[in-house]
């Protein structure tokens, strides 16, 4: 039987992957139910024949590409576990800026949020394990992506997130937010990468928007002027191309205080803005 040391070895393989050997530790993690230290801590340690064969099944379904997180069903997100399936995307760790953003421009107080686009429910998710006493809405127009959410949501024990069904604002009725926050589709329908990577096998529905991926973002700063409160703050994720044009479309529409913050990589990626007349 092959020992966990001999198993990582077989990183050389991944060779499609910018993380091979990491990719192996979390399927063995995930496999054998250890940390990744309990793995450094026991190389010698040998598989058993069930064992081995179920991570060779791995091995292989990452070789033709498939993305960790659906092997394993779950990605961190701001330290939270959420399980993940092919009904969305995969939380990235650029959108943490955005709950970073929200987080630095909104005070310790009760307050209203929408996320449009919920997906795994990962903005909502992480934004409710940091203000519990805010009341939050996680919409998605995918039933798949909304038993997701909801399911994630049960699983964290969050009760003051709610999550249902909404084609963006049209099951809001006459409800108002304080704070609306999205990470919407934003891929242009031509753009090559969708062709690379873990993308083939996530939704294009959680990817793809027309007028070079502007349009959803277009509909969303429209629309969610009347979903605000007074001097309410809308912050979306965008392109690291995008930044110039959200800005022009924010302004355009009536909001203020329009910035854009960069992602780790210093790239521009989430606009905000404030609409009518804000108190602090
Ligand atoms: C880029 S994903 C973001 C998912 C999640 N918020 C995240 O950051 O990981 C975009 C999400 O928007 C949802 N979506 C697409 N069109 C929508 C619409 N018309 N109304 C509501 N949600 C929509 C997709 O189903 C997908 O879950």
């Amino acid at each position: 039987m092959a020992t966990v040391k001999e198993n990582l070895l077989r990183a050389t393989a991944l060779t499609e992957s910018d993380s091979p050997r990491l990719d192996l530790e979390v399927l063995l993690c995930h496999l054998l139910g250890k940390s990744r230290a309990w793995l450094y801590t026991w190389p010698e340690h040998p598989l058993d024949e069930a064992q081995q064969s179920s991570f060779d099944r791995l091995v292989e379904r990452r070789i033709a590409g498939e993305p960790v997180a659906h092997l394993t069903g779950s990605r961190e997100f701001w330290s939270l576990p959420l399980k993940v399936n092919r009904a969305t995307l995969i939380p990235r760790p650029d959108t943490e800026v955005l709950v970073e953003a929200v987080l630095a421009t909104c005070p310790q107080v009760a307050a209203s949020l929408l996320d449009l686009g919920t997906g795994t429910g990962a903005i909502a998710l992480a934004l409710a394990s940091e203000r519990k006493q805010w009341q939050i809405t996680a919409v998605d127009t995918m039933p798949a992506a909304v038993a997701l959410a909801e399911e994630n949501r049960q699983l964290l024990g969050f009760e003051n997130v709610q999550v249902f069904r909404s084609d963006w604002f049209s099951a809001l009725g006459g409800h108002t937010f304080d704070v609306i926050v999205s990470n919407p589709p934003y891929i242009d329908t031509k753009d090559p990468h969708l062709r690379e990577g873990d993308v083939r096998f996530e939704p294009l529905t959680a990817l793809v928007a027309e007028e070079q991926g502007l349009a959803d973002i277009r509909k969303i700063a429209t629309d969610a002027r009347r979903f605000l409160t007074e001097g309410g703050l809308l912050a979306v994720e965008h392109g690291w191309d995008q930044g110039k044009a959200v800005r022009k479309m924010f302004t355009d529409s009536g909001y203020t205080s329009v910035e854009t913050r960069r992602d780790y990589a210093g790239r521009e990626r989430i606009t905000l803005g404030r609409y009518g007349h804000f108190c602090a």
